[in-house]
C-alpha cells in the first residue's frame, strides 16, 4: 500500500509552484457538455479526480484527450445518455454537477445518488430544489436521481444554503432556460466566478457571479461556442504551502496565489504572527519565522475563512502555545484528522462542532491515516514539524487534490518521500 513518509525537523526555503485548482477545472470540465464544439482547459492539474471526470466523460461517449502541454481537449459532440455509472459517482461527488448540463442539453438525465463521505453525508436537496424552480420532474428511486424537463424555464431560486455544488448545478442547467434566472444566496466561491467566466467565454449570458446573486439570461440551445481557457490558481494548496511555511517556521514564496482569493486564509495567518508581502504577479513571499499566536477559527462560506484550510491550520495551531479553538460550520463530521493528530501528541478536545487545541511543545512521528483530502495534506504538514518519523496511509485521499504534493515540500527541503510497500 503507498505511503507519504515524512523526517520531522527540515526548515523550508526557496519556491513552490501551485497547480490551477482542482474545485475550477472539474465543474469546468462538466460545463464543456454545454457546447458541441472544441474546448481546451489549459494546465490541467493531473489529478486522481480529474482522471476519474475524463473516464466517466469518455464512458458517456466524449472525446477526453490530453496534449503535450498538458492541456485537457474535450468535445462532447457524440455524447450519449447512459445510465450514470454508480461507482464512478459514488467515488467522487462532483460528478453529480453532470445533471445541470445535461438537463440543459438533453431535458434528461439519470444519475446514481453521490455518495456521502468521511466528512458528511453531502446532501442534494438544493440542487433538486433548484432543477424543480426550472420546471424539471425529479424522481428518486432504487438509488438514482432520474431528471426530466421538456422545457427549462428561468425563475427566481433562492438557497437556502451557499452551496458550492448547487449554485454550479443550477448555473448550468439555467444557461438554456427560457428567460431570466436568478439565483439569490449563491456561493460566492471564486471557484464560481471562474465557472461563469468559462461558460461566457462560451457565450452564455452570466452576471454577478461571485456575489450572493446570480442572473442568468437563457441563450439558444447549442449557440456556445468553443474556448480555450485557463483556471484560477488553487487557492486551497497555496494555503496549505502557506500552512507549512508558518509551522516550520519557514520563509517561502508561492507562485500561484491570487491574494484576493486567499484573503481569509492570510488574514488569520497573519492574526497567528505570519508575515505576507507581494513578490511580483500571483507571487506572494511568507515569512513564518516570527513568534505564533493562537486563534480562533470559524469555517464559514467564502469570503469566511474556508472549511478545506480547517484541517490544516487546526495542525499549525496543535504546536501554537496557548488555547485555540476551531468551529465547524460548513461539514457535520470534518473533525477526522483530530484523533489523528492526538496520535501524534496533539491535545484536542471536540466538543460538537468545535474543537479546543491546547498548544503542545511538539508533535512525536508515527503511522497516521489521510481520512480525506485535506486532513491528509494537514498530516504532512504534523509530519514536517513532528520529532521522529511520519507515515501517512490512505494517501489516495490526498492524491485526489494535490500533484505531486510529496515532490513540490522535497523541493522545499522537506525530508518526504512515497513508499509502495
Ligand atoms: C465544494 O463541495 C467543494 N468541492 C468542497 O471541496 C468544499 O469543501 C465545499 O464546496 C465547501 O466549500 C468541489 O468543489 C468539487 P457545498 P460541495 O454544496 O459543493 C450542504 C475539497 O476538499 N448542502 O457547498 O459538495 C452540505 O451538507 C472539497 O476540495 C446541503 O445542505 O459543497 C454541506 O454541509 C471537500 N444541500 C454544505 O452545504 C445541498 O443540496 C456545503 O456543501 C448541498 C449542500
Amino acid at each position: 500500500m503507498e505511503k507519504i513518509i515524512v523526517e520531522g525537523g527540515n526548515k523550508l526555503r526557496g519556491e513552490v509552484n501551485i497547480s490551477l485548482a482542482k474545485n475550477s477545472v472539474l465543474p469546468i470540465m462538466v460545463a464543456s457538455i454545454l457546447s458541441s464544439n472544441d474546448i481546451t482547459i489549459n494546465d490541467a492539474p493531473d489529478l486522481e479526480d480529474v482522471i476519474v471526470l475524463t473516464n466517466l466523460l469518455s464512458e458517456m461517449n466524449c472525446a477526453v484527450n490530453k496534449n503535450i502541454n498538458g492541456d485537457l481537449i474535450i468535445n462532447t459532440s457524440n455524447i450519449k445518455l447512459v445510465d450514470m455509472n454508480s461507482e464512478l459517482i459514488r467515488k467522487m461527488r462532483a460528478s453529480f454537477l453532470i445533471m445541470g448540463p445535461m438537463l440543459s442539453r438533453f431535458g434528461e438525465c439519470k444519475i446514481s445518488m453521490p455518495g456521502g463521505c468521511n466528512i458528511g453525508t453531502r446532501p442534494i436537496d438544493l440542487h433538486l430544489k433548484g432543477f424543480r424552480l426550472l420546471g424539471a420532474e425529479i424522481e428518486i428511486g432504487h438509488g438514482f436521481v432520474e431528471a426530466k424537463a421538456k422545457k427549462l424555464i428561468g425563475n427566481r431560486i433562492y438557497l437556502d444554503f451557499p452551496s458550492v455544488g448547487a449554485t454550479e448545478n443550477i448555473l448550468m442547467a439555467s444557461v438554456f432556460a427560457e428567460g431570466t434566472t436568478i439565483i439569490e444566496n449563491a456561493a460566492e466561491e471564486p471557484e464560481i466566478w471562474d465557472l461563469a467566466n468559462f461558460l461566457n467565454s462560451m457565450g452564455a449570458k452570466i452576471y454577478g457571479a461571485g456575489t450572493g446573486k446570480i442572473t442568468i439570461e437563457g441563450v439558444k440551445a447549442d449557440s456556445l461556442k468553443g474556448t480555450t481557457y485557463r483556471a484560477i490558481y488553487d487557492r486551497v494548496e497555496a494555503g496549505t504551502f502557506m500552512v507549512a511555511a508558518a509551522i516550520t517556521n519557514s520563509k517561502i514564496i508561492i507562485n500561484g496565489a491570487n491574494e484576493e482569493h486567499l484573503r481569509p486564509t492570510i488574514e488569520k495567518l497573519k492574526e497567528c504572527g505570519v508575515k505576507f508581502s507581494g513578490a511580483g504577479e500571483n507571487r506572494i513571499l511568507v515569512d513564518g519565522t516570527g513568534q505564533k499566536n493562537p486563534v480562533d477559527i470559524k469555517t464559514m462560506p467564502y469570503p469566511g475563512f474556508p472549511t478545506d484550510m480547517q484541517a490544516q491550520m487546526m495542525t499549525l495551531l496543535s504546536v501554537i502555545k496557548g488555547s485555540s479553538i476551531v468551529t465547524e460550520t460548513v461539514f457535520e463530521n470534518r473533525f477526522m484528522h483530530v484523533a489523528e493528530l492526538v496520535r501524534m501528541g496533539a491535545n484536542i478536545k471536540i466538543d460538537g462542532r468545535t474543537a479546543i487545541i491546547e498548544g503542545v511543545d511538539s508533535l512525536t512521528g508515527c503511522e497516521v491515516k489521510a481520512t480525506d483530502l485535506r486532513a491528509g495534506a494537514a498530516m504532512i504538514l504534523a509530519g514536517l514539524v513532528a520529532k521522529g518519523i511520519t507515515e501517512i496511509s490512505d494517501i489516495y485521499h490526498i492524491d485526489r487534490g494535490y500533484v505531486d504534493i510529496e515532490e513540490k515540500f522535497r523541493k522545499l527541503g522537506a525530508n518526504i518521500y512515497r513508499s509502495n510497500n
